[in-house]
């Protein structure tokens, strides 16, 4: 589908690397059929951006340079899309335990965090 952005990494749904949301729920695509979610809304990083203009969270992953190799980038802003729609203010503590099964080899965590927090607050520093 020319989509590239889920990426591929430990394919058993411990790297957060792949994850998609489904029906708006944050999902290992490593651990799911294709044919489960027939009829179901699966949203990759690409769905994120609407009309040219890129989602609150994916600003603030640019705002506060919260990557470096980009890597784990797609499903950590897909986790944090999921959370900030569930708990849309969330605690230091509440974002670190839901990016806690979301690895980043880069070790940029402490920004990610803050990024997480920067949507929170609608971009406010
Ligand atoms: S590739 Fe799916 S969780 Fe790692
Ligand atoms: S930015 Fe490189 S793995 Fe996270």
């Amino acid at each position: 589908m020319g989509l590239t952005g889920a990426k591929y990494g430990c394919g058993e749904g411990t790297c957060g690397a792949c994850t998609v949301l489904v029906d708006g729920v944050a999902k290992r695509a490593c651990l799911i059929r294709v044919k489960d979610v027939a009829g179901r809304a699966v949203t990759t990083i690409e769905g994120l951006e609407r009309e040219g203009k890129l989602h609150p969270v994916q600003e603030a992953f640019v705002s506060e340079e919260a990557f470096q190799c980009g890597y784990c980038t797609p499903g950590m802003i897909l986790g944090a899309v999921a959370l900030l729609a569930k708990n849309p203010k969330p605690s230091e503590q509440a974002i670190r335990q839901n990016l806690d099964a979301h690895i980043c080899r880069c070790g940029t965590y402490p920004r990610i965090v803050a990024a997480v927090e920067l949507a929170a607050r609608g971009g406010k520093r």
